[in-house]
């Protein structure tokens, strides 16, 4: 992925690690337009950023979706980079007849949000220059957390389907490159952590992680280096040492 002069939407724009990347990459002479579901969010962010476009989206909503297709396909037809980054992360008891619900609510807008996400906004890819689908899974979707058991659960299928994604679309010569970024605890507001001296500071994060793809612009994983341990656990065989640990933490 190239660095400068891309037209990127970005899911999950409104706060966080969406946010972040966002004010960076426009920052770095792209054209980000960012989309959430909250209104007075994106409308404080257009004010205090010009040049940022915004666009109310709920990923978990298919009519939502197809509509935000048509207002980029005919505002920015130059649009050449989707971030699909929206989330949500809650606690979920397998014994609670509630944690189905929440359960259900993971799987719409964790992992059928992007996949729709994907297919709506493909065809305005294909064929473009330096076109990029860019996945934001998570260290958790290489060991679980298992108070968390969806979310991580979503996480490693959008880790799946990407590499399913990045090998159909090279097999089809469709010139679009496919990169997961997968992050460890950062200090977000995505399950309170925001103050959380164990999560990583959302700066540090997003220095090291845009660092990585400017090294290696063809990268497949961004993986940082707090994320490691996780990412690695099966391929070095501590991975019941680490579950043990991340369960009792
Ligand atoms: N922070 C971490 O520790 C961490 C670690 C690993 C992975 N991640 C991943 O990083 C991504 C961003 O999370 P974050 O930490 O930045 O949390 P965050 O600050 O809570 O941001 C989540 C973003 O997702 C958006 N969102 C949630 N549901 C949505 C929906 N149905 N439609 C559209 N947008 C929706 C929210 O915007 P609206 O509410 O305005 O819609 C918000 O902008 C998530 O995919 C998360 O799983 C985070």
């Amino acid at each position: 992925m190239k660095m400068t002069g891309n037209t990127i939407l970005i899911t999950g724009g409104t706060s966080g690690i969406g946010l972040g990347l966002a004010l960076r990459l426009h920052e770095a002479g792209n054209k980000v337009i960012v989309a959430g579901r909250r209104k007075e969010l994106l409308d404080e962010i257009t004010a205090e950023h010009p040049g940022i476009d915004a666009l109310v989206l709920d990923v978990a909503d298919p009519d939502s979706i197809a509509r935000a297709r048509e207002t980029v396909a005919a505002s920015h037809p130059g649009l050449n980079v989707l971030v699909n980054n929206a989330g949500i992360q809650l606690l979920e008891s397998v014994l609670d007849p509630a944690g189905l619900q929440v359960a259900e609510d993971h799987v719409a807008t964790n992992l059928l949000g992007p996949i729709r996400m994907t297919y709506a906004f493909l065809p305005l890819l294909v064929g473009k220059d330096d076109a990029v689908v860019l996945n934001v899974t998570s260290a958790l979707a290489f060991v679980p957390l298992p108070i968390t058991p969806t979310y991580s659960a979503t996480k490693a299928a959008l880790h799946s389907f990407s590499e399913s994604l990045r090998v159909q679309l090279a097999g089809a010569d469709a010139g679009v490159q496919v990169i997961e970024v997968v992050p460890p605890p950062v200090r977000t507001t995505l399950m309170g952590q925001q103050d959380n001296e164990q999560s990583m500071p959302l700066d540090d994060f997003l220095t090291e992680a845009l660092g990585l793809l400017r090294e290696k612009p063809d990268a497949k994983e961004l993986v940082v280096e707090r994320a490691r341990f996780l990412r690695d656990a099966q391929a070095n065989g501590s991975y019941d040492d680490v579950l043990a640990m991340i369960s009792s933490s």
